[in-house]
C-alpha cells in the first residue's frame, strides 16, 4: 500500500500522557498501556485509529470499564467516536524471544531491547504510531532480578525496588513529550561504565555506557566521544543537554547503526566498542561520528521532531551534517570532506540514478524502513551544507537558533526548517527548496573564456537535471558554486567566493586579470552535482600541486586519474608515463616533507571502482578493474624503490595512538603497501606477512589481510588462520575475518563463499554477520559479484529469499546492489534481472522486499 505526503492529516486524538508497564516473563511479555486521550482540535476525524501488530489483546478498558466495541483489521484497532477526553487501557501479550525482525521489543543474546523507529512501537502496544503524536511517558519495567539486573527506559529513574519471587522493578519518567518512535526499554545482565559531564550552565549529567561483561575495556573511546559531542553542541550550536542522565546500551543484534531514543541510545556494538587490538582506525572514526550523530539527535530529532516520515531528512540530513562537521573539527577537515564525498559518490549517486531514485522529501512510499537511504541521510546533509554555504556560518547559526526557539517540542517539516533559514537571513529560498523535491544528481558544465584585450575571464555554467521515476522536465536549481582563481605559477589570485547559479545557463565575469587564470571550481564540493569542466590536464596538474583548497587539490588528482583510466580502457597501450611520473612526484614529496599524511594517502589512492563506474555509460566492472590494476602495476614498477622508502619512513614507531597524525601515518603506509602488493607475487605476500607480524594493532592487521586477500601464496592461509585463532572470541573481529575473505578477487571465491556461509560462526539472524559476508561481497567485491557466470547474483539472491521471512528490513537492504541492473553490460543485466525476478516470485514476499524489487524491475 502506497502512502502519500499529500494525504497528511493531523492525528484525530492527542495523547496527553502514557503509562506503560512491562512484565517480562519467561516465554512472554505482558504490556499494559494506559493512555489519556483528548480530541485534537486540529483533527479532521472522530475515530481513534490505533496501530498494532504481532500481539494478542488480553483486555481493553475505557475509563475503567471493560470495553468491547472496537474493531481490529489490517493492523489497526478502530474506536468510533470514543469521546472528547478519556483513558484507554489496553493489556496485550507479546513474544520478544520469537522476534527475529529486530523491530519492537526483542532479545539480543538473552537481553531485552527495543527498536521503535520508524514503526516498531506498534509491535509493542496499540497506539497512534506516528511521529506527530507527542506524549509524556512513564514506564514501569518488571523482571527477574538475577537474570536482568539492569532495567532501563527513557528519562529519569523515579522508583525501583524488589518484589517477591526474586523479581524487581524500576519506574522511569521522561518529562519531555516525545513521539513513540523514541521510546526505549532495556533489560539485561550488563556492566556499566560511568563518567560525568558538566554542562555550560553547570549542571552535572551522569553518563553511562552499558555493555556485556568483558567489553567494558572497550568503552573509553565512546565515552570520550560522547563528552566531546556534548561540548561541541554547546560551542557550535549553543545546545545544552537537559536531563540528569544519558545512557548508551550496546547490543550485538541490531538492524542499523544506532538509535537516538531520548536519554537511552541503543547502539550496535560495532559503533561503541573500540580498542586498538580489535578496532581499526576507521572503526574509531565511525564510533566517534555515530556517538556524535545520536547525541546530536537530542536537539535535531528529539526536541524538534518530524511531523511525518516524509520529513525524515529534517532530522537525518541535519544530524548527518552536524556529525560530519563535528568530525571535521576534531580531525582533518579536508580528509573528512574527501571521505564524505567519496561515500556520496560511491553510494548516493548510484541510488539517485537508479529506479529507486527519490527526493530528499519524498512524495510517496510503501515501506518507510526502505527510506533510510543515502539520499535522505547523505544528500540531505548536502542540502543543509549548501544552506550553510549560502547563508554563511554566522547567519546559519542565527537561523538554527530561530529553528530551535520556534519549534522546540513540535513536530515539523523540511519546509519549516528552510523557512527559518529564509526568515533569519532575509533571503528567498523558494528556488532552493526544489533541491528537496527533485530527485537525481544534477550535472553542471562549466566552460571558460579568457579575453586578453579586456583582461577579463568568464565562466559559463550550464545546469541540467536528469529524469527520474515519476519526475520529468525539472526546474533549474539554486546551486552554490565556490570558486577560486590561481595564476599560471600556481599563486592564488582570487580567494574563494560563492557564485550562485540559479539559471539554466549563467555567466560570471572576473575583471583585471593580466593572464589566463586556472579556476578551482566547486571548492569543498560546495554542491552535490556532477561537474564537467574544460580544464586541461595541465590545469589539473597545477591545481593538484598548488590549490589552497584541500578538497579540490585531491579532486584534481582524482580527475587526472579518471581520465587516465578512461584512456587505458579505450586503448590499453596508451602512454600513461606522465600520470605515473606525477604520482612519483607525490611520493617524492611525501619523502621530503612532513605534510598531512592522511591527505597524501588519499592522493595516492586511485578512484574506487564504484566511483569510476559513475563515469561509464555501460558498466563492465572487470574491464574497469583491469585498467585500474594495469595503472597501479606501472606505478609500482616505475617507483618501486621510492615507494619502499616511503613505506619504511612511515613505519610504526613508539606507542600506539589514535591522534589524527598517527592515523595519517598508518593511512599513508597502507596506501603505499596497497600499491607495493598489487602484483600478488611471492614478494608481495612476504611483505604483507611481515606487516602482519609487526602489527600491534587491528588497523595494521586488517591492512595486511586486505593486501593478502587476492593472493594465492601460502602466506594467505597462514595469516588468515592466525587471525581467526587470535580473535575467534571477538564477534566484531570475526566479522572482519568474514569480510576480508568475501572481498577477495580470486579464482576460488565461490568456494570460499560457500565455506563461509556454512561456517559454524555464520548466523543468518545476526545482521552484522550477514553484512560481513554478503554486503562485503556484493558491494566491496564488484569484480566477482559481477562475475559473468551470474554466480555472484545467485549467492545474494538466495540470502535475500532466506531473510525475507526472518528479517524483512535486512532482506530489503540486501537488494541494493541489484537495483542498478540497467547500467551494466547486456549479459550482466540479464543475470541481474533474473535474480530480481526470482526474488519477486518468492511466496509471502514482505512489503519491504516487494517495494525495492518491484520498483527495480518496473523502471
Ligand atoms: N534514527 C536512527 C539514526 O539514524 C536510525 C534508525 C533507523 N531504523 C530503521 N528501522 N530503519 O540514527
Ligand atoms: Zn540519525
Amino acid at each position: 500500500k502506497t502512502i502519500y505526503l499529500k494525504d497528511y492529516t493531523p492525528a484525530p486524538y492527542l495523547a496527553k500522557q502514557i503509562n506503560l508497564s512491562f512484565n517480562l516473563l519467561p516465554g512472554k511479555t505482558i504490556v499494559t498501556s494506559e493512555v489519556k486521550y483528548a480530541k485534537n482540535p486540529a483533527g479532521v476525524s472522530n475515530d481513534l485509529v490505533l496501530d498494532g501488530e504481532e500481539q494478542n489483546i488480553l483486555s481493553v478498558t475505557l475509563n475503567g470499564q471493560r470495553f468491547d466495541s472496537y474493531s481490529v483489521a489490517d493492523g489497526q484497532m478502530t474506536l468510533v467516536n470514543p469521546g472528547d477526553e478519556f483513558t484507554l487501557t489496553i493489556i496485550s501479550e507479546i513474544d520478544p524471544a520469537a522476534n527475529t525482525a529486530l523491530e519492537g521489543l526483542y532479545q539480543s543474546q538473552g537481553n531485552y531491547c527495543t527498536q521503535c523507529e520508524a514503526e516498531g512501537f506498534r509491535r509493542i502496544t496499540y497506539y497512534q504510531d506516528r511521529p506527530d503524536v507527542l506524549s509524556i511517558f512513564t514506564v514501569r519495567v518488571e523482571a527477574d532480578a538475577k537474570a536482568y539486573p539492569v532495567l532501563l527506559s527513557n528519562g529519569n529513574l523515579q522508583d525501583s525496588g524488589s518484589l517477591p519471587d526474586g523479581r524487581h522493578y524500576t519506574v522511569w519518567h521522561d518529562p519531555f513529550p516525545k513521539p513513540c518512535y523514541l521510546f526505549a526499554l532495556v533489560a539485561g545482565d550488563l556492566v556499566r561504565v560511568a563518567d560525568t559531564f558538566t554542562t555550560m550552565s553547570g549542571r552535572k549529567v551522569d553518563l553511562h555506557i552499558y555493555v556485556r561483561a568483558g567489553d567494558e575495556k572497550q568503552c573509553d573511546h565512546a565515552m570520550e566521544s560522547l563528552k566531546k559531542s556534548m561540548k561541541w553542541d554547546e560551542e557550535v550550536y549553543g545546545r545544552e543537554y537537559q536531563l540528569d542522565l544519558f545512557n548508551i546500551v550496546a547490543v550485538s543484534d541490531f538492524n542499523m547503526g544506532a538509535m537516538e531514543n531520548t536519554s537511552l541510545n541503543i547502539f550496535n556494538t560495532a559503533l561503541v566498542l573500540a580498542h586498538q587490538e580489535t578496532a581499526t582506525d576507521s572503526d574509531f572514526m565511525s564510533v566517534e561520528g555515530v556517538i556524535g550523530h545520536e547525541y546530536f539527535h537530542n536537539w535535531t530529532g528529539n526536541r524538534v521532531t518530524c511531523r511525518d516520515w516524509f520529513q525524515l531528512s529534517l532530522k537525518e540530513g541535519f544530524t548527518v551534517f552536524r556529525d560530519q562537521e563535528f568530525s571535521a573539527d576534531l580531525n582533518s577537515r579536508a580528509v573528512q570532506r574527501i571521505d564524505d564525498v567519496n561515500g556520496l559518490r560511491r553510494l548516493q549517486f548510484p541510488e539517485d540514478g537508479s529506479p529507486l531514485a527519490h527526493s530528499v522529501q519524498p512524495d510517496q512510499f510503501i515501506e518507510i524502513s526502505n527510506f533510510y537511504t543515502k539520499t535522505i541521510y547523505e544528500k540531505g546533509s548536502e542540502l543543509i551544507r549548501m544552506q550553510h554555504t549560502l547563508l554563511g556560518g554566522e547567519t546559519f547559526r542565527k537561523a538554527t537558533d530561530l529553528y530551535f526557539d520556534r519549534y522546540d517540542g513540535h513536530a515539523v517539516t523540511c519546509d519549516d526548517f528552510v523557512l527559518c533559514m529564509a526568515d533569519a537571513s532575509g533571503r528567498d529560498l523558494s528556488q532552493f527548496f526544489r533541491w528537496y523535491k527533485q530527485a537525481g544528481t544534477p550535472t553542471v558544465q562549466v566552460s571558460s573564456q579568457y579575453d586578453a584585450a579586456q583582461q577579463s575571464y568568464t565562466l559559463t555554467f550550464k545546469q541540467s537535471q536528469p529524469d527520474t521515476p515519476e519526475q520529468t522536465s525539472k526546474q533549474p536549481l539554486h546551486i552554490p558554486v565556490a570558486v577560486g582563481l590561481l595564476d599560471d605559477s600556481g599563486k592564488e589570485i582570487l580567494p574563494t567566493r560563492v557564485l550562485e547559479v540559479t539559471a539554466r545557463e549563467q555567466t560570471f565575469t572576473f575583471a583585471d586579470l593580466p593572464g589566463r587564470p586556472v579556476p578551482s571550481i566547486l571548492r569543498g564540493f560546495s554542491a552535490p552535482v556532477k561537474l564537467e569542466t574544460d580544464l586541461s590536464d595541465d590545469d589539473l596538474r597545477l591545481l593538484q600541486v598548488h590549490d589552497t583548497d584541500g578538497f579540490n587539490k585531491w579532486e584534481a588528482g582524482q580527475t587526472l586519474a579518471l581520465r587516465t583510466i578512461q584512456r587505458v580502457m579505450e586503448k590499453p597501450e596508451t602512454d600513461i608515463s606522465q600520470f605515473v611520473a606525477d604520482v612519483g612526484t607525490l611520493v617524492e614529496q611525501g619523502l621530503a616533507v612532513q605534510g598531512d599524511k592522511a591527505l597524501l594517502a588519499r592522493a595516492l589512492s586511485l578512484p574506487l571502482l564504484g566511483v569510476i563506474a559513475q563515469h561509464q555509460a555501460v558498466v563492465d566492472p572487470a574491464a574497469i578493474d583491469e585498467a585500474r590494476t594495469a595503472i597501479l602495476k606501472q606505478i609500482k614498477s616505475t617507483h618501486k624503490d621510492a615507494l619502499a622508502a616511503l613505506y619504511d619512513a612511515n613505519r610504526n614507531t613508539g606507542e600506539f595512538s589514535i591522534t589524527p597524525e598517527a592515523m595519517g601515518r598508518r593511512a599513508l603506509q597502507h596506501a603505499v603497501l596497497d600499491i607495493l602488493t598489487v602484483t600478488n607475487g611471492t614478494g608481495c605476500a612476504a611483505r604483507s606477512k611481515a606487516h602482519y607480524d609487526a602489527a600491534d594493532n587491528m588497523t595494521d592487521r586488517v591492512t595486511a589481510l586486505a593486501c593478502l586477500s587476492d593472493s594465492s601464496q601460502p602466506q594467505r592461509a597462514e595469516v588468515f588462520a592466525d587471525f581467526y585463532a587470535r580473535f575467534k572470541n571477538y564477534p566484531l573481529v570475526v566479522d572482519k575475518w568474514f569480510s576480508l575473505q568475501a572481498i577477495a578477487n580470486r579464482e576460488q571465491i565461490f568456494d570460499d563463499l560457500a565455506m563461509l556461509r556454512n561456517h559454524a560462526d555464520f548466523n543468518i539472524k545476526n545482521p552484522n554477520r550477514v553484512r560481513s559476508l554478503y554486503s562485503a561481497f556484493a558491494i566491496n567485491n564488484p569484480v566477482k559479484f559481477h562475475d559473468p557466470s551470474g554466480n555472484g547474483y545467485a549467492f545474494l539472491r538466495d540470502v535475500i529469499i532466506e531473510l525475507n521471512t526472518i528479517n524483512p528490513q535486512i532482506a530489503a537492504r540486501m537488494v541494493t546492489p541489484l537495483r542498478e541492473w540497467k547500467r551494466y553490460t547486456p549479459a550482466l543485466q540479464a543475470h541481474m534481472k533474473a535474480a530480481l525476478e526470482a526474488i519477486l516470485a518468492t511466496p509471502n514476499l514482505s512489503g519491504d522486499v516487494f517495494e525495492i524489487v518491484s520498483k527495480s524491475l518496473n523502471a
